[in-house]
């Protein structure tokens, strides 16, 4: 055959194919979602997430050591209340269960990169991101416990703050209240293209989240739309959100392409509770071989044009990418 391109001549060995790819990733580029809960020294596993713990703050130091020590430097902090109420008290309350792990984890190891997730949903006794008016969230009265809640988490230490509530107008508010505050140079990360998702369903069992009645519907996004996608991104960036994220991950390469393409700001991908839980239940089934399939999933996002990978298995990948597994 007189072929003149031949695409297999640059698969033919490792190192060739080594340098020749196209998608590299960093440690530097991993986060890690974490637990904490109110109590004296308890790491529960949580059920729906094998591998996954929820901690008391006295017992968070072990694991935030393990991160630092693999190279994963960013860890995203979800609190799990002991209390719940209509208005959410405990998400904005200065001795909060996050508060208190902000000032845990600022102390036991300076050098990691805090983020809090800004939201009610763990914190409300109806499970919804905000405060109820009637059946529906009130979005313009929610505003203003979400910024007090981005503020109380900076001052307990958090080094940036990620909405993820979707409720309109939430970055400007936040960066309004923290810019008042002094905080001027804390990064906001909006979760701005979040779709109502039932990859979320892990999650809500390990923050006791789930809406009492209902779904998040009139606030997340239906997952049907793309030029929606880009109304959101393009609102948050005017709105002062520095960077943007996209959840879930798996099924939303494409939106992960479109709104890197769209924007000028660094995309995050939340590679979310379900795909974690998914690939965990196939792999003890011995369906799948987990570590691949972790890997295959990780680099599909960064390829779709993630620069910031959130995921349950941060601390896996970065041994995979020591190892030169993926890289
Ligand atoms: C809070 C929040 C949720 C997740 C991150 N922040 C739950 C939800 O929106 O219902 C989901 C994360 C995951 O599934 O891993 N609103």
């Amino acid at each position: 055959m007189n072929l003149i391109q031949r695409p297999r001549r640059l698969r033919g060995n490792e190192i060739l194919r080594k340098m020749v790819r196209e998608t590299r990733m960093d440690k530097s580029s991993l986060m890690y979602p974490m637990f904490v809960q109110e109590g004296n020294n308890c790491k529960e596993e949580i059920r729906s997430m094998p591998g996954q713990y929820r901690y008391s703050v006295d017992c968070m130091e072990e694991k935030l050591e393990e991160l630092c020590d693999v190279g994963v430097r960013s860890v995203m902090l979800f609190g799990i209340p002991d209390k719940k109420d209509a208005l959410g008290s405990g998400a904005y309350a200065q001795d909060g269960i996050v508060q208190k792990a902000f000032r845990k984890a600022r102390e036991a190891c300076p050098d990691l990169y805090l983020i809090g997730d800004v939201c009610m949903c763990e914190y409300t006794s109806h499970g919804h991101c905000g405060v109820l008016c009637g059946q529906d969230v009130d979005n313009d009265r929610t505003l203003e416990l979400l910024a007090k809640t981005a503020l109380s988490q900076v001052q307990a230490g958090a080094d940036m703050v990620a909405p993820s509530d979707m409720m309109d107008g939430r970055v400007s508010r936040i960066r309004q209240v923290l810019d008042e505050n002094g905080y001027v140079n804390t990064p906001i990360m909006s979760y701005a293209v979040k779709f109502a998702s039932s990859f979320y369903g892990p999650f809500r069992e390990a923050a006791d989240s789930a809406p009492s009645f209902g779904d998040r519907k009139s606030y997340q996004m239906d997952y049907h739309n793309r030029r929606e996608a880009r109304k959101e991104a393009l609102l948050d960036v005017a709105e002062g959100a520095d960077i943007l994220m996209v959840k879930p991950a798996l099924a939303y390469g494409d939106l992960i392409r479109e709104m890197k393409d769209c924007t000028d700001v660094p995309m995050a991908a939340y590679s979310v509770s379900g795909e974690y839980s998914m690939v965990k239940a196939a792999a003890q089934a011995g369906f799948i071989d987990e570590e691949r399939v972790m890997c295959e999933m990780a680099v599909g996002a960064y390829r779709a044009g993630a620069d910031l990978y959130i995921t349950y298995f941060a601390e896996e990948l970065a041994k995979c990418m020591d190892d030169g597994k993926i890289g």
